[in-house]
């Protein structure tokens, strides 16, 4: 569970890889990432004036058929929504929607080492933010074409798609010390990817070897995913790859700080006091770097 662009499919390999290959020989790994870990309400984001582009579903849905029987039946229909309900457990689910749209006992509900584990991870709002841009201008969904400075109002306006990111994680850290729920941090991640994946270890009781972390680690790491995303990437019905090609693709830098040369002076006053209101005011810090 994540607000958007906090490092979701960072965190999502992370976990499919650790429950399903840490030997890294499973053949499932080749299946798009929306298949393996089926992404909750995908569907809802689907709207009928989007470009249908058979190369770009084709890598959307690679392995679709062992979920979901009558593919031709499927157009028009909830596809993601019942590839996550006929697929075989423990299931991997991603969703962006935060704890008051889920079922008000998902956590109390779910045992620890069950599949009901809740993982969240959040990021440091300044380098999110800059992370969103990117995104709203390479997706063809969102289309954005705005400035930096437009950009940031419309972040601090909560105007954004999930949005507002103060209640998100407000909600999420209100939890934090329920057992079956764990937070961490796109900036944890960062620094030290091996010791989050251990206490990722010990919450998903996977019982990873020396071999099989160093498995993950690599199969996760931003080399290796930004390589798949470059092979695997979406066309130009998809993608505006003037975007593409001038700051990368969806995994594109993959770092803490970047916003220290990217963000005036203005934009900064304008998220610190945004910050200040929606989250050190509730006891919520981040790291910036
Ligand atoms: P940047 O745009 O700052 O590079 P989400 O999956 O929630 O949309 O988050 C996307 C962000 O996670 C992007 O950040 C992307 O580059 C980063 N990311 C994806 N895979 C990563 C990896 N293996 N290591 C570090 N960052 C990664």
């Amino acid at each position: 569970m994540t607000y958007p662009k906090c490092g979701t499919t960072w965190s999502q390999e992370i976990v499919w890889n650790m429950r399903n290959n840490p030997d890294l020989d499973n053949p499932d790994a080749d299946d798009a990432l929306f298949i393996r870990s089926p992404y909750l309400e995908m569907d809802m984001l689907s709207v009928p004036e989007m470009p249908v582009d058979a190369a770009a579903t084709a890598v959307f849905m690679k392995g679709i058929e062992k979920y979901v029987k009558d593919l031709d039946q499927l157009v028009g229909t909830a596809i993601y929504f019942q590839v996550a309900e006929a697929h075989w457990k423990p299931r991997t689910i991603k969703t962006h929607l935060p704890f008051s749209m889920l079922p008000k006992n998902l956590l109390d509900t779910c045992k620890v080492k069950s599949e009901k584990c809740v993982v969240y991870v959040s990021r440091n709002p300044k380098d999110n933010v800059l992370s969103a841009q990117h995104h709203y201008k390479l997706a063809k969904l969102h289309n954005f074409v705005g400035t930096q400075d437009e950009f940031v109002d419309l972040f601090v306006e909560d105007l954004l798609l999930y949005s507002p990111y103060g209640q998100h994680l407000r909600e999420a850290w209100s939890r934090r010390h329920h057992p079956n729920f764990f937070m961490t941090t796109f900036e944890e991640l960062k620094a030290d990817t091996r010791q989050q994946l251990t206490k990722l270890d010990a919450f998903l009781g996977t019982g990873l070897t020396d071999k099989q972390f160093d498995n993950i680690l690599q199969t996760t790491s931003f080399r290796t995913m930004q390589e798949k995303d470059q092979m695997q990437k979406l066309n130009e019905t998809s993608y505006n790859m003037d975007e593409g090609n001038k700051e990368g693709l969806f995994v594109r830098q993959g770092k803490a700080g970047t916003w220290r040369d990217k963000i005036t002076p203005e934009q900064n006053a304008k998220l610190d006091l945004w910050i200040k209101k929606n989250f050190t005011d509730h006891g919520i810090d981040f790291k910036y770097d």
